[in-house]
């Protein structure tokens, strides 16, 4: 793509710097807003990765293989769609534990730069099985060893009494549950007093930020692009109300933004900023999003967090600070009464403003749990009064309203091949559910 560079400074120095998006970073974030949706869960995917990586380190596993660890650990339980699920995997023998490993793997492997990774996950909590377990990738064997000391070390008061204390513990799952070999690679692991210090560290993610050179882990503009669709999928299939959304909103905005004149260089990146502007949901449990019923206060309030938590995930992304604001101002008014900024029309970039009138068009044509998608003509005047309440930008809904019915038919089709998607992904992972 000709207008890369809208996001992407030259730098110099290659082996320091990300020419495209930093993978690591991004995958950072992800993780974080994925621990987000409880507090038990703080930091889990971090500490996986982090042990990961250094248990890796020491069984001699080359750069590849380092790299698996490191965003799988990051990554591991993004299948665990419900709260119910994600707690349930910190027991630490827990019901039916393949269901969200297969799930991530369906989720991520058709993503080209993941492919190896979504192989190590789908095998994440297969057990040893005094040798039966050697089919699964060494790699697995290591996230799950990591896994599970994540769940039963806490790594606060005294990291290295806590992780002495329990390797008796860990020893008695060998070899019926952990691989001998990463057992005794994190015996050698427990004379390293740094690591355990980490692990308890405030700075985690900035160390684990740190463990590979920013230009080594770098997506293009076409994998940044594949990626945010794989983002897409995580945020809409958990559950079937939102299976399209993303998708829709992400072509609404690009045809919006084509319609108003926006630079070329910027239709896939408002695109993509379409594609990551509810990323913020994954922090927001399943059962709130499915409840048929009207939300409760307190509901209401987890769910308009997501909008700060996509702000909180993507603004520190070097190279991404527009799209991060594109996707992340989606609720705000152009009278101030959005959220999360309370930002006026003024405050807003152009940007935001027509992923503002995107997000509501598609959220109007959808079911939702407690009502079914409305009529085109209801739709209209919608988005018609929002307009001259001041809420919405009264040029972007009038845009919208002149090519309503090529646009409202597109986002449609856009919106059928996401079901096709959605339902292929049901088909295939509906085998490891209970
Ligand atoms: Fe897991
Ligand atoms: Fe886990
Ligand atoms: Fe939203
Ligand atoms: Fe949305």
């Amino acid at each position: 793509m000709e207008d890369w560079n809208v996001i992407c400074p030259t730098q110099e120095n290659e082996e320091d710097s990300c020419y495209g998006i930093p993978l690591l970073g991004f995958v950072l974030c992800l993780a974080e807003v994925v621990d987000l949706v409880n507090r038990r869960l703080f930091e889990h995917h971090l500490k996986v990765a982090y042990l990961a990586f250094r248990l890796g380190e020491v069984l001699g596993f080359p750069e590849q293989s380092l790299r698996d660890l490191l965003i799988g650990g990051l990554l591991h339980d993004i299948g665990a769609f419900s709260l119910l699920e994600r707690l349930d995997a910190l027991h630490f023998e827990f019901r039916n534990p393949h269901h969200h490993a297969f799930v991530g793997y369906v989720l991520l492997k058709d993503f080209g730069p993941f492919a190896s990774l979504a192989e190590v996950i789908r095998c994440h909590h297969l057990p040893w099985e005094e040798g039966r377990g050697r089919t699964a990738p060494l790699e697995s064997h290591v996230i799950h060893f990591a896994d599970r000391v994540s769940i039963v070390c806490s790594f606060q008061e005294d990291p290295l009494g806590e992780i002495r204390e329990r390797e008796p513990f860990f020893r008695s799952f060998v070899p019926r549950l952990f691989h001998p070999e990463v057992f005794e690679a994190f015996r050698k692991l427990l004379s390293k007093d740094y690591v355990w210090f980490d692990l308890a560290s405030p700075r985690l993610r900035h160390i684990v930020h740190g463990l590979v050179p920013p230009g080594k882990l770098c997506l293009n503009v076409e994998d940044f692009l594949r990626f945010c669709r794989v983002i897409a999928h995580l945020v809409d299939f958990r559950s079937a109300f939102t299976a399209t959304h993303s998708a829709g909103v992400a072509y609404t905005a690009r045809r919006l933004g084509e319609l108003t004149g926006l630079p070329r260089g910027e239709h896939e990146l408002i695109f993509a900023a379409g594609l990551l502007h509810d990323l913020g949901k994954i922090a927001v449990p399943v059962e709130i999003l499915e409840k048929p019923g009207p939300l409760t206060e307190k509901e209401i309030r987890v769910m308009k967090s997501h909008a700060y938590y996509t702000f909180a995930a993507l603004s520190w992304i070097q190279n991404l600070k527009d799209v991060a604001l594109w996707a992340s101002e989606h609720h705000e008014r152009c009278n101030g009464q959005g959220y999360p900024f309370g930002r006026t029309r003024e405050e807003l970039l152009f940007e935001s403003r027509v992923m503002a009138v995107a997000d509501v068009f598609v959220a109007l044509s959808e079911d939702r749990p407690y009502r079914p998608a409305l009529r085109p003509q209801r739709i209209r005047e919608i988005l018609g009064d929002m307009a001259n309440l001041g809420g919405l930008d009264a040029d972007v809904v009038a845009m919208l309203l002149d090519h309503f019915d090529e646009i409202h038919a597109s986002c449609r089709e856009v919106q059928e091949q996401s079901v096709l998607e959605y339902a292929a992904f049901r088909q295939e992972t509906i085998r490891f559910t209970e």
